[in-house]
């Protein structure tokens, strides 16, 4: 049976070893996923966030890494939440070593004091029997929120998209990896209200104030490892931003993710959303030309951000749901 235990992060064959299980994992099931680069794992670890501990577990046999487990913890807001990931390389799986990683996983969550675990299940489309639905309801998980992991081929023609909103009450304002200091007190009050406004269904997750100093050092984080654009909606007549939609793209890679985007509550019903969304895709076209994929993910309830996505020319590839299971109180 494997041994496991947790691996150093500034051990690289460890690091590059857990990677490739990860990988090989994620590519046994998934053709169309989002996944990290080995850049991005290594500066989360490597670089940790102080807002977050991020333990990783390793299941070796024979010297050989076979299954991985990544177990995340907030440490500021949410301290009853673990958040918890696993993968057993596709040639050894139903030996048990997804359960003793979970059991491991367990051991570092109740020694934090925390009484819910959630984890992120994908399913690509077609797939009609995963093995992480069965894993996951084996050991007490249920799904408790679902969306739909949505890609679009790169680059777009133009031609296909529809035309920007003619609204010019608004004007887009474009930055990088740093907030300009002019906007960073409205980007932070943005930022929490996306984290209160974006369905998480009966997920037990409170969303966190967004302050300068949390911003700052997310920035600085994440510039290590991504490029990021972001596209802000600001009201002419007097400055106030109304709106943000945000593109990360890792480093040495081709693929792109479309992440938050928000229209804030008293600016709704002027199709901002598009506007900003078009804003980051020409920006993107422009300076990333590399890139084949643009990912998001969006709920289907959400019926103004959905409508936005298909415009545009999303397709569905996967659905995510997010498997939760709380210690009884
Ligand atoms: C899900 C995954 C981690 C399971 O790893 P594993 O080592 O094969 O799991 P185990 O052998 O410990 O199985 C534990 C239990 O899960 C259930 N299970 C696991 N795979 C299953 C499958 N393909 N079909 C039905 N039940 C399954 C069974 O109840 C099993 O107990 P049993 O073998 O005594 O019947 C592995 O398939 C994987 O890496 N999948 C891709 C990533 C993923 O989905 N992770 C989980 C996200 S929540």
């Amino acid at each position: 049976m494997a041994d496991i235990a947790r691996i150093d992060p500034h051990d690289d064959a460890a690091l590059r070893a857990w990677f490739g299980v990860e990988q090989a994992s994620i590519r046994a099931d998934r053709p169309q996923a989002l996944s990290r680069t080995y850049a991005a794992l290594a500066t989360a670890v490597r670089h940790p966030s102080p807002y977050v501990d991020r333990p990783l577990l390793a299941a070796v046999e024979g010297g050989a890494t076979v299954g991985v487990a990544e177990v995340e913890l907030t440490t500021q807001d949410n301290l009853h939440l673990a958040e918890l990931a696993i993968h057993v390389h596709p040639d050894h799986r139903r030996r048990g070593i997804g359960r003793a990683l979970h059991d491991a996983a367990e051991e570092i969550r109740r020694a934090a004091g925390r009484s819910t675990v959630v984890g992120e299940l994908l399913v690509a489309d077609g797939n009609d029997d995963p093995a992480g639905m069965a894993f996951a309801r084996a050991l007490g998980f249920g799904s408790v929120h679902q969306e739909e992991h949505l890609v679009l081929p790169l680059p777009v023609d133009p031609a296909g998209l529809p035309p920007p909103p003619a609204v010019t009450a608004y004007e887009i304002v474009i930055w990088r990896d740093r907030c300009p200091d002019e906007h960073v007190a409205a980007f932070c009050a943005m930022r929490t209200q996306m984290g209160r406004d974006v369905p998480v269904g009966e997920v037990a997750y409170e969303p966190p104030v967004i302050d300068e100093e949390r911003l700052r050092s997310s920035e600085e984080r994440t510039r290590r490892a991504y490029h990021r654009i972001v596209a802000a909606a600001r009201r002419r007549e007097d400055g106030e931003m109304a709106g943000y939609s945000v593109v990360f793209l890792a480093h040495d890679d081709h693929e792109a993710l479309q992440d938050d985007t928000l229209v804030m509550p008293d600016h709704r019903g002027h199709r901002l959303g598009l506007r900003l969304k078009l804003a980051t895709l020409e920006v993107l076209g422009r300076e990333h030309p590399d890139r084949r994929m643009l990912h998001t993910w969006s709920d289907r309830e959400n019926h103004a951000m959905y409508r936005t996505n298909v415009a545009i020319g999303y397709r569905r590839a996967e659905v995510l749901h997010e498997m939760q299971r709380e210690d009884p109180s």
